[in-house]
């Protein structure tokens, strides 16, 4: 290959600058790249903590100058470089960069920033992030990756085989990659300089490399340009300044057209024309397979172990810029299996034989559909999507094309715009991508507007076999490695609970308790057995995770928040059983009591029957020694079965137990097993009559609507109900939650009620009852979980 052309070395002037800093006001070094590369200066660097700043900083320390930065906010990368050199500041303050011969900005950073402002009343030389890496390349053979998708990736693949074939390449790409060690380094024994080249504000152009790889073409960044015609254009530049090879995707029609006609040009692709070609082309998995073929010549065979088509067409390109730079082709190879994604690329971020949880940073929807069709090919059974579009300018721009870009996802859920640096745009949200993607048919989308919520909406859905997907360029992956992290608690209380239990992640339970309110349960879990129970106790104290026990969710009132922790629910197996053993029946916990009533009738066992109007279980009746029709819970009980905090069982007689009006003080730190209850033979003619004058009083004298029975226990002077009835205040609401006009001592649901509407109306009813008759109601129904 030709060595850099000598014209070359001088610089020119870039083309005229028409962001936020007006070029009258720069002083730029006459000659930037020896400035950069030759000599050592101070150098401040406003927006540092950016993915393409971090870059600069980093090459400039290796370079030896005095590096400084400024950046609203400090993050990993910033920490990194702090540790190689880099004098941070958390604020834009004009005396940070006082001393610094040369300021390089962010496209992020507006004009009126301190430091600019300072800086150029100074006439301190400012210069844009891509003219200082321009800069710096220019002192090296430049290699240059362009392209609208998977740039990061093929520059990252690129160095990394370089490096493996002894040429000690430079690099500059725009995200961490771990097998590079640094998103930029600077290698003096090198001759080669590749570099991710970014086209999103025609900065491209500032480039004069040896070699480009034009990856693909297409509509995009149309906050900057007017439309595609625009976008080749400045690619069109970028190939006039290359002065050796333009290697293109011939499957690309807009790079094809482009460059077909080049003198200076070499294709790749799977079209048969293509100067480098992939043949028999096998994806399985995570990995691609295929052999290369070169002008007629079978090459030999290419493992790659990041998934997708379009990683097959990246590492073709990367096989054609490496074999025309002289490697040999086994060596490629071999450097191409080896090679690890970008973070954020495709990258797995939790992984078992039951879920798999895949982060990717495609935003753009050619991308999504490249990504999802990967996903797809995993071979897991349903691919479950989070999406967070990412900037206004593009959102509303490609909405169409985001509409059916998820025909590969079974659910999505779309989250609201990241706007990056930009100022919302007035009507352009996630909705509009949703609804866009319903009116293309899909069933499975929906939209959550709070973003600290996507996690827990698609935890929800999981179930085994599930492959979920983050996409965009913003902050969605949070959530995924939010999801990632409860998935490994979740895993292990699966374990516990083994094949006949169940453990589902941030279970509403608005949806298991009466009254239909309540957020999520962070851990879901319902064992079938006494042992099980027993381990997920020990569990839950060693792992120092808050657990609580639910029945049938009758007299619980859930705040909107959840709840965080392990919510038992003991049902199923062991916990539903009733035996009858002469007058004595045995109940779990999970039995409701009225099944215990309609147990005493079969054999005959009368003394049960107020139980009938009890809509709660065992468990729940223990606990609060629920009564009804004047009787109580507790007059029944013979024996409880209870697990400690250690998870030891211990069985108790009726006159060991501490027991009060609705209170059963033991199992605030213990948890029923089973009680067994005791009733007298009697005839069976009395048992119905009791049943029904028990079923007949809970029909005429309760609502029907969703409740949680009684709000309030009845204080000495006056039944609850009789109290708010007489307060005028049945029918009262807020929101959707009414005092029952029934039954004052209900609140009822009258349909999507929250926690803190029926909290609110709580708070009212006891007002009015201290204010007006000087008493203090107190509640009854349990409330617990986290506001909203
Ligand atoms: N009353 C009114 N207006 C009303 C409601 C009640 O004047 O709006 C009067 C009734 O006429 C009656 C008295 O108040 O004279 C007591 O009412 P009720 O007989 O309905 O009994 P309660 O004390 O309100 C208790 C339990 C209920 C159980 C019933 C039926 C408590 C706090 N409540 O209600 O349990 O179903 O007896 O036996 O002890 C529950 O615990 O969740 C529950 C619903």
């Amino acid at each position: 290959m030709k060595p850099v052309s000598e014209e070359r070395s001088t610089p020119e002037q870039p083309p005229p600058w028409t962001g936020p800093v007006a070029t009258s006001e720069r002083a730029v070094p006459l000659d930037l790249p020896g400035f950069l590369t030759r000599e050592r200066h101070r150098i401040h660097l406003v927006g540092v903590a950016g993915s393409g700043m971090s870059g600069i900083a980093a090459l400039l320390i290796e370079l030896g100058h005095t590096v400084s930065g400024s950046d609203k906010v400090s993050t990993m990368e910033t920490d990194r470089l702090r540790r190689l050199g880099l004098r941070f500041h958390e604020r834009h303050r004009p005396e940070e960069a006082g001393t610094a011969d040369l300021v390089v900005f962010s496209s992020a950073i507006k004009g009126d920033n301190p430091i600019l402002v300072s800086a150029r009343k100074y006439g301190k030389p400012i210069v844009r992030r891509a003219e200082a890496l321009a800069a710096i390349m220019r002192s090296k053979r430049g290699i240059v990756i362009a392209g609208m998708h998977g740039k990061t990736t093929t520059s990252a693949m690129t160095a990394h085989v370089l490096r493996e074939g002894g040429l000690h390449p430079c690099h500059y790409v725009g995200a961490e990659i771990p097998i590079l060690g640094m998103n930029a380094h600077w290698d003096s024994r090198g001759e080669y300089f590749v570099a991710e080249g970014d086209e999103s504000d025609g900065t491209i152009t500032l480039f004069r490399p040896e070699h480009t790889l034009i990856l693909n073409i297409e509509e995009e960044h149309l906050d900057f340009y007017a439309d595609l015609d625009a976008i080749e254009k400045v690619f069109a530049q970028l190939i006039t300044q290359t002065a050796g090879t333009v290697f293109y995707n011939l499957d690309d029609k807009n790079a094809a057209r482009v460059c077909r006609s080049l003198p200076r040009g070499i294709s790749y692709g799977f079209a048969d024309e293509a100067d480098y070609r992939a043949i028999d082309i096998r994806l399985t998995g995570f990995a691609s397979m295929f052999r290369v073929d070169h002008r007629g010549q079978d090459l030999g065979e290419a493992v790659l172990n990041v998934p997708g088509q379009h990683n097959v067409h990246n590492a073709l390109g990367v096989i054609a810029v490496a074999s025309e730079l002289g490697i040999a082709f086994e060596k490629i190879a071999k450097s191409l299996a080896k090679f690890e994604h970008a973070r954020r690329r495709f990258e797995i971020k939790y992984d078992s034989p039951r879920f798999l949880l895949v982060d990717d940073y495609g935003h753009h929807p050619t991308e999504i559909r490249a990504t999802l069709k990967a996903a797809r090919s995993v071979g897991r059974k349903r691919v479950l999507t989070m999406f967070q579009p990412h900037r206004y300018s593009r959102t509303k721009a490609l909405r169409k094309e985001f509409g059916c870009a998820f025909d590969d996802a079974d659910r999505l859920v779309v989250t609201d715009v990241y706007g990056s640096h930009e100022a919302p745009i007035p009507g352009v949200t996630g909705q509009i991508i949703a609804d866009e993607i319903v009116g293309h048919g899909h069933r499975g989308v929906s939209y959550e507007p709070r973003l600290e919520w996507v996690h827990r909406t698609v935890g929800n859905m999981l179930e085994s076999g599930d492959l979920v997907l983050s996409l965009g360029a913003g902050n969605i992956h949070e959530q995924l490695s939010a999801l990632a992290a409860d998935l490994v608690t979740a895993e292990k209380l699966k374990e516990i609970v083994g094949e006949g239990g169940e453990v589902r992640l941030y279970e509403p339970l608005s949806k298991h308790t009466t009254l239909r309110v309540g957020g999520p349960a962070q851990f879901w879990v319902e064992p079938r057995t006494e042992k099980a129970f027993a381990e997920l106790i020990r569990f839950c104290r060693d792992e120092n995770l808050p657990l609580f026990v639910m029945g049938r969710g009758s007299n619980l009132l859930v705040r909107d928040g959840g709840v965080r922790g392990v919510v038992v629910h003991p049902s199923g197996g062991d916990f539903d059983k009733i035996e009858i053993n002469g007058a004595e029946i045995t109940a779990g916990v999970g039995a409701k009591l009225k099944e215990v009533a309609y147990a005493g009738k079969a054999a005959g066992i009368g003394g049960m029957e107020w139980m009938e109007g009890i809509p709660g279980a065992v468990g729940g009746g223990l606990r609060m020694n629920a009564g009804a029709m004047g009787a109580q819970t507790f007059e029944n009980v013979l024996r409880v079965r209870y697990l400690d905090a250690n998870g030891e069982a211990h069985t108790k007689s009726r006159d060991e137990l501490e027991v009060h009006y609705r209170n059963f003080p033991l199992l605030e730190k213990n948890f029923a097993v089973s009680a067994v209850f005791r009733g007298q033979p009697a005839p069976l003619e009395e048992i119905v009559r009791k049943l029904e004058a028990s079923q007949e009083k809970r029909r005429t004298s309760q609502p029907a609507a969703k409740s949680a029975g009684c709000i309030f226990k009845n204080p000495d002077s006056c039944p609850a109900g009789k109290l708010v009835d007489e307060l005028g205040l049945k029918n009262s609401r807020v929101g959707k939650a009414r005092v029952s006009e029934v039954h004052g001592n209900f609140i009822v649901n009258d349909g999507g009620a929250t926690a803190a509407e029926m909290l609110e109306l709580i708070e009212k009813i006891k007002a009015t009852a201290l204010a007006k008759r000087g008493i203090e109601l107190e509640t009854e129904v349990q409330i617990v979980g986290e506001p909203g």
